[in-house]
């Protein structure tokens, strides 16, 4: 066998590598599964974005190497400028402060890269996004969990994170409204973080694709609303959850001049940018599609409330978060996450992810998707309620 990178080695499995696994078994075992533990929405992408695409991708003109390379079109960047004005009321520099991206993912990759150090702790949540966790690995550094507790409205608390691995750290990750528990941050947060980042040195990237993904009132919210946040790092977003764009690969990394151009010259030395009519496609939906954005909002919110109704019914009673189309959901008496998880696939076909998959401090709960369709949604209840009764 060939020696591949020690790299590697440290990271796990990723887990909806070994999700896919599980549910294509079942599949070929002729079983009905239900996976309610990816959030991949269902719905198309809008016809309008498509549109767009099939046009510009007749242009010869757009079959060469991206525009302006690895930062994006201009114009990309300066659509995205007048998005964030108009939905956040922050203004940025198209020049200096956007970069388009392949998804927010590639960001947080990209961010490591381009910002941290062989050897730099840098801390990301308990339970987090698990791709925080293999990019600070990729990139040689070294993850420090923060444990984020449902009493604290899963928001870290800065004070307990002990003073000398502050003091080391040199990066965090932080992602709210938040993947897994759904938890949305405040302003009050963003101050006290700002004034954290800026007393230990620390470069902050706030990952917000699902900023616009709210319930109940809950304000949307960017981290460059704060004051001084400009000064301490970038805000990762993307097109993905918001426009039903996941396959597409779009997104954009905006804030600190420094921490854009370091991230640029990775990926000038990576990739060459993002396909040129997805750019136009990016643009146009950004443009023209913000009303979908409510549309997914309905849906979200009446699925939401369809599986809030039938958990209560089974005795699973809780106050869901206000954010992203997640449920975190605690599991009954008795069971850990893992036992809860491998209890709905034997006795219902319903995959949903175990709370320990995003790290120890998800142990008690799973966490639902709402991006599967109602009917699927109300047949995985059923069958749920059923296996619970
Ligand atoms: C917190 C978080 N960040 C980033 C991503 C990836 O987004 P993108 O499709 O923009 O790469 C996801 C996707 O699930 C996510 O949950």
């Amino acid at each position: 066998m060939l020696q591949t990178a020690d790299r590697l080695k440290k990271i796990p499995p990723y887990l909806f590598v070994e999700l896919r696994k599980k549910i294509n078994k079942a599949k070929a075992e002729g079983i009905d599964v239900i996976s309610l533990a990816i959030g991949d929405p269902v719905e198309p992408t809008p016809d309008s974005i498509i549109d767009e695409l099939c046009v510009r991708a007749r242009d010869p003109e757009n079959h060469r190497y991206p525009t302006d390379e690895e930062k994006g079109m201009l114009a990309f960047r300066q659509e995205v400028a007048r998005w964030y004005n108009t939905r956040f009321g922050v203004a940025l520099d198209p020049g200096s402060e956007i970069l388009g991206l392949i998804g927010s993912k590639e960001g947080c990759h990209h961010f490591i890269l381009g910002c941290m150090n062989v050897g730099d702790t840098v801390l990301m949540t308990d339970p987090g996004y698990p791709a925080y966790r293999s990019s600070i690995l990729m990139g040689g550094g070294e993850p420090y969990n923060v444990p984020i507790l449902e009493k604290n409205g899963y928001l870290p608390v800065l004070e307990d994170i002990p003073t000398d691995i502050a003091k080391k750290a040199r990066g965090m990750f932080l992602n709210y409204p938040n993947n897994p528990t759904g938890a949305c941050a405040t302003r009050e947060f963003f101050n006290r973080l700002v004034d954290f980042a800026k007393q230990f040195d620390i470069i902050v990237c706030y990952d917000n694709p699902y900023g616009e993904v709210l319930f109940d009132g809950q304000e949307r919210l960017s981290f460059l609303m704060a004051k001084g946040a400009k000064e301490v790092g970038v805000e990762l977003n993307s097109l993905s959850k918001l426009f039903n764009m996941t396959g597409w690969r779009i997104g954009m990394a905006v804030g600190n001049p420094d921490v854009i151009a370091a991230m640029s010259k990775v990926k000038e030395n990576t990739d060459s940018g993002i396909f040129n009519p997805i750019q136009y496609a990016g643009i146009h939906a950004l443009k023209h599609e913000a009303k979908y954005i409510d549309h997914l909002l309905q849906i979200y919110g009446r699925r939401r409330k369809m599986v809030l109704e039938a958990l209560g019914r089974s005795g699973i009673v809780f106050e869901p978060p206000k954010g992203t189309f997640y449920l975190w959901v605690p599991v009954p008496k008795g069971k850990t996450a893992i036992e809860f998880t491998n209890f709905l696939f034997d006795k219902a076909a319903i995959v949903v992810a175990a709370g320990t998959a995003y790290g120890q401090y998800g142990e008690g709960y799973i966490r639902i998707s709402l991006t599967v369709t109602d009917d699927r949604l109300k047949e995985a209840m059923n069958r749920i309620e059923k296996a619970l009764s």
